[in-house]
Order: structure tokens, then C-alpha cells, then sequence
């Protein structure tokens, strides 16, 4: 069988590794891809919202399954133009896709299927906006409601940075349309976790659960990134509050897809908050979690191929997934600057000491090949990512394979998975 991947992230990376394990596949193609998936697929220079050439690419190449990475092909329909020609893939149409491409649409299922999240208001006017602030105080999470690679979120301290938040979204537009809208929450307090299921609308199989790392710094400190580290599984998410998860949140959320109409066959993740021991949603996207991806497929024991296949086919139940016992951790590795403007073209050196090692698989995600060097080229870097027998030894198995990697200006946290260590 051959397989087309849309995107370039870490994210991808694992995903185009992990499908090459299953022996059905052949072969699989990346559009566009980086340095470190082009070792181990064929990529090919297609934009990923490009829908037209992705479609063109995957009837002149006879691609029997095409697999969405990111957000961004699936707010733009890819998905229902590939339906439209009969071709098989896997992600959300359009509709689907609102539950992360609308952040006021999310908020208003949550609210008309009664699932738990933070209590919030919808505004197009500036000044009624700072006035709700006014009226709440702070803490308060101010957000953009369209896609904003991830900057759409402000956790505001003061008055001050709400004031500032609001500006800059709705009367700067730093997200363009994104700002039309903005949502203000309730600011939670508790602990985060990401959980994650695959569903064709008919069968939920949650998959194993993980812990990302928001912020640049240890401790959780300074601003928000696309995440910089993550491990898997996620002891907050105990036996019992996954069945709350699946009772009070996945279960309505299933009814509510049902009732509008969205026949949804894809990866859901629910970015959770945990508060007092309740599960409250933060947000959901359409796509697997980056970095949590990573963690998470070096997990995986099943063939991945016949989950995803069977996903957008709608065969679901017939599947099963198993977890490797191992424990997995994901540190990433970003260029000086991330997540503001950020250096690039520096020389990536130590890459080659893990071609062999079983515990160790460093995911590219920011990489190019420039004169036959591999080279930073994006923000998030690399995702090393290490399995152990319990999430210390995936840890320490995960920094010390960082010290053989090297290049200028390279930056990542030295505390991820340390907030479950001290759990166990
Ligand atoms: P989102 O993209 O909606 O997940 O927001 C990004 C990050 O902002 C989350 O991972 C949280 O760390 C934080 N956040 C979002 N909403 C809230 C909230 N209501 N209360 C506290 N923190 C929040
Ligand atoms: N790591 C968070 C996300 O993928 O949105």
C-alpha cells in the first residue's frame, strides 16, 4: 500500500515512521516534509493547503491512504475534496474541523451538550469586551476564535495585559479574520493533560494518554510555544478520571456530533484541564497533539496503518490497539529566539549516533538539508524522544542521547516529565 502524509512537523515525522513499521505499507510520501523524513520516506513540494495538487498527486500515484497532519489542510476542506472523488483519508471534513477552526463554535457545542469547560462570553466589540473584563476581574483567558498557529491564547494576569490582548487581536488584527471574534474565559487553575481518540463516529478508541509542556522555560515559565516536550503515559489522568473523560466529555461529544450531522473520522484531542480532580475542556483540535504525537506512537504496539485505515473507513470496531508497557518522553529542541523570530541555517551535528539505538528516536521537525548538511530551518527543531521502562528511565535515556546532539543557539527545557516523576 502507499501512503501520503500531509505536513513537516515532528508530529509527522512520527507518523511516517510509525506507518512504515506496518508490513502492509510500501511505501509513503510526505508533502512537504523536512530533512529527517526525507531519510525514511519520499517527500514531495506540495504546500500542505495546496488541496488541488495533493488530490492530482494522489490519483497519479495511486495513493491508497492519504493521512492529515495539521489543522490547516482540514479547515480548507481537503478532506471533503478527497471524499468527493472517492479517495480514502483520514482527518475531519470541514465541518468537523470547526471544533478547532472556530474556537467560538467549540465553546457553543460544549455549552449546548453540556460538557464541562470554563465559563465564557463571545465579543466582536472592543469596548464591550474590556468592559466584560472589568466586570470579572482577573485572571482571565482572553482568545482569538479562528486558528492562530497557536499565539490565538492569552492567560492575562493584569488588567493591563487583557487591555493589551484585546487590542492586539480585535483592532490590530495580529491573526487577520482569526480576531473577528474573541472569547473570554473563566481562567482555570489545575493540571493539564491531553487525551486523545480515534473515532469514524460509530467506535471511540482512546489512545494511551500524555502530558505536554506549554511554556519555553523549566518551571513553566515565560510564553506560551506549540509545545516543548511531552511524555506518555500521563499519571494525572488516573483510571478513574479517564472514566469520567470518557462519561462526561467524549460520550456528549459523540451525541453532539451525532446530532449536527458531522461524520467524524479522525484523531479528536482534548486538551483537559483538571481541576479539584474534574476533567474541564480547554480546547479540542482535529489532528494528534505535537509533540504529543511522538511519545505516544513510540508507544503504540499496533499496526498503525490498520488503525488509521480502518478509521477512515469506518471499520473501527473491528480493530484493536495495543500500548507498548515502556514509558515515553519527548524533548524538543528549538533555535535561540523561539517562540518569537528565530535563527536559522545552523548546522545540526551528532545526528548520526542514533541511527541503530532501539530506546532512542530523534523526530525532525524545523530541519533542512542545505549542501548536504542537515540544518535548523524552523523554530521547534527536534523532538528526542526516548522509551524506558518507567517515564525516569525514558527521561534520563532522552537527555543523555540530547548530549551528543549539537547545534548554535539550541534551546530546550530540563524539566520535562518531571512533574510525573514526582507523582510516582
Ligand atoms: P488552547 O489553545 O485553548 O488550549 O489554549 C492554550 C493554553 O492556554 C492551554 O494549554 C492552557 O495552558 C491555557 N488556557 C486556555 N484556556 C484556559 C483557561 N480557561 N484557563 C486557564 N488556562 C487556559
Ligand atoms: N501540543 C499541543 C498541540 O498540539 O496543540
Amino acid at each position: 500500500m502507499k501512503v501520503l502524509v500531509i505536513g513537516s512537523g515532528g508530529r509527522e515525522h512520527a507518523l511516517v515512521w510509525k506507518l512504515l513499521q506496518s508490513p502492509r505499507v510500501d511505501k509513503v510520501y510526505c508533502a512537504p516534509g523536512n530533512a529527517g523524513i526525507s531519510e525514511i520516506a519520499e517527500c514531495i513540494d506540495i504546500k500542505t493547503d495546496d488541496v488541488e495538487a495533493l488530490l492530482d498527486f494522489v490519483k497519479y500515484n495511486w495513493i491508497d491512504l492519504t493521512v492529515v497532519g495539521p489543522e490547516v489542510p482540514l479547515t480548507a476542506g481537503v478532506v471533503d475534496a478527497f471524499i468527493k472523488e472517492e479517495r480514502r483519508i483520514f482527518g475531519p471534513d470541514k465541518k468537523g474541523a470547526r471544533l478547532e477552526g472556530s474556537k467560538v463554535f467549540a465553546k457553543d457545542f460544549m455549552r449546548k451538550y453540556g460538557i464541562p469547560t470554563a465559563e465564557y462570553k463571545t465579543f466582536t466589540s472592543y469596548l464591550r469586551a474590556e468592559e466584560y473584563v472589568r466586570l470579572k476581574g482577573v485572571p482571565i483567558v482572553i482568545k482569538a476564535d479562528g486558528l492562530a498557529a497557536g499565539k490565538g491564547v492569552i492567560v492575562a494576569e493584569t488588567f493591563d495585559e487583557a487591555r493589551e490582548a484585546l487590542k492586539m487581536i480585535m483592532k490590530d488584527r495580529a491573526f487577520g479574520d482569526a480576531g473577528r471574534k474573541v472569547l473570554i474565559e473563566k481562567c482555570l487553575q489545575g493540571e493539564e493533560a491531553s487525551f486523545m481518540i480515534l473515532t469514524d463516529s460509530k467506535t471511540v478508541v482512546p489512545l494511551a494518554t500524555s502530558q505536554d509542556h506549554k511554556r519555553i522555560f523549566d518551571g513553566d515559565k515565560g510564553p506560551n510555544t506549540g509545545g516543548m516536550g511531552a511524555y506518555s503515559p500521563a499519571p494525572v489522568v488516573t483510571e478513574g478520571l479517564e472514566k469520567d473523560i470518557m462519561k462526561k466529555i467524549v460520550a456528549p461529544m459523540m451525541k453532539g456530533l451525532k446530532k449536527e450531522r458531522i461524520d467524524y473520522r479522525g484523531v479528536i484531542y482534548v486538551g483537559v484541564m483538571v481541576c479539584d480532580g474534574k476533567p474541564y475542556v480547554l480546547e479540542f483540535n482535529v489532528r494528534f497533539g505535537d509533540p504529543e504525537a511522538q511519545p505516544i506512537l513510540a508507544r503504540l504496539d499496533s499496526d498503525f496503518f490498520d488503525l488509521l485505515k480502518a478509521t477512515a473507513e469506518g471499520r473501527l470496531k473491528e480493530v484493536k490497539v495495543s500500548w507498548r508497557d515502556e514509558a515515553a518522553v519527548c524533548v524538543v529542541i528549538s533555535s535561540k529566539g523561539y517562540p518569537g523570530p528565530y535563527e536559522k541555517g545552523k548546522t545540526i551535528k551528532g545526528l548520526a549516533s542514533f541511527k541503530n539505538d532501539k530506546d532512542v528516536v530523534v523526530f525532525h521537525a524545523g530541519t533542512s538539508i542545505h549542501k548536504g548538511k542537515i540544518v535548523t530551518a524552523g523554530g521547534r527543531v527536534l523532538g528526542v524522544t526516548a522509551l524506558g521502562k518507567d517515564i525516569e528511565t525514558a527521561k534520563d535515556n532522552a537527555y543523555a542521547a540530547i548530549e551528543k546532539i549539537h547545534f548554535d543557539g539550541m534551546h530546550y527545557r530540563k524539566d520535562i516529565a518531571d512533574k510525573a516523576i514526582k507523582k510516582n
